[in-house]
């Protein structure tokens, strides 16, 4: 028995999200946490939960993730008001930590799952989403809520902080490369940095969210008529406005470009960024070219996944 979450991309609007402005976030299904359930071994009793490798070579803290995984399984119990099962969990992991890809937000998931499926329960997605929020806060600090939204319900989404998820449509299918600059970065300190740049010159900074929020609005709607080439034009200036909010890096700028100059449609990091991953908009015919030049200039892994 077992369950499992996705990791996630940002297509747009990452940071000005936090400040109330839209984004959109994809599900990637073949990046996974898993939550297996097992028997607990001869003289073991109480809930045990391993963690293998994929997740043991964690590169947030050790004791962030103790601390998210004691918060997850309190949070589960105190909302089925139940008492912890008699089994061992084992998560594993192919979403890379610490990479703008979800992996926090789907280990919560995954695990709240599996404590209700040993105790053969179930909580709503709503309330797992609103469970998840509150790991979230551990690893991010202010999160907007996008991460748990898109990975709890698994769909591609627009989303506004504090309002109802709406689908995101399109009109033609999005290739996407995901390209992993190998660098760990961590969301609290991102978050942290712009809202430091916020409070320096709130002005500026608020025109800079501004002008993210209008490249959503824009993205959504070229989306839904499948006009992708222009699509990914916005999204190689959502990644300029990124630059200035200063949460690229010279990897993920290296990234961008090389992606761009390989025939990509448009590219951005995803995510907290100064690190993590970057995604690039492809033709189709192109998808094997671009991935062969990321990897060239550096990147430690290519995914490609797309957008239906
Ligand atoms: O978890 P990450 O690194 O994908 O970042 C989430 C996106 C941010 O906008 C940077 C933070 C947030 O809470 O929305």
């Amino acid at each position: 028995m077992q369950t499992s979450a996705p990791g996630k991309i940002i297509l747009f609007g990452e940071h000005a999200v936090v400040y109330g402005f839209p984004a959109i976030a994809a599900p990637v299904s073949s990046l996974r946490t898993y939550a297996a359930i097992r028997p607990n071994p001869p003289g073991q009793s109480g809930l045990r939960i391993v963690l293998p490798t994929a997740v043991d070579t964690l590169v947030i803290t050790r004791e962030a993730l103790d601390e998210s995984l004691a918060l997850t399984v309190d949070k589960t119990l105190k909302v089925l008001s139940a008492s912890e099962p008699d089994v061992t969990i084992e998560i594993t992991s192919t979403i890379p930590i610490a990479s703008g890809l979800g992996s926090g937000a789907a280990v919560a998931a995954a695990l709240s799952r599996a404590i209700c499926m040993a105790l053969d329960r179930s909580i709503d997605n709503d309330t797992l989403n609103e469970l998840v929020y509150e790991i979230e806060r551990i690893h991010h600090g202010q999160p907007s809520g996008i991460d748990n939204t898109v990975i709890i319900y698994e769909q591609t989404i627009y989303f506004v902080r504090g309002q109802p998820i709406e689908r995101f449509q399109v009109g033609a299918p999005l290739h996407i490369l995901i390209a992993d600059t190998g660098q760990a970065a961590s969301t609290k300190v991102t978050v942290r940095a712009v809202r430091d740049l916020y409070e320096s010159d709130p002005q500026h900074t608020q025109q800079i969210f501004q002008i993210i929020g209008d490249i959503v609005e824009q993205a959504r709607y070229l989306a839904a008529f499948g006009e992708i080439e222009r699509l990914g034009a916005l999204m190689t200036a959502n990644h300029d406005l990124l630059r200035q909010l200063t949460v690229s890096s010279d990897s993920l700028d290296r990234l961008v470009e090389t992606a761009i100059r390989a025939g990509a449609y448009g590219a951005k990091l995803s995510g907290g960024g100064r690190g993590g991953n970057m995604i690039a908009l492809v033709p189709a015919d192109r998808l094997d070219d671009i991935h062969a030049a990321l990897l060239k200039a550096g990147a430690v892994r290519v995914i490609a996944t797309s957008i239906q």
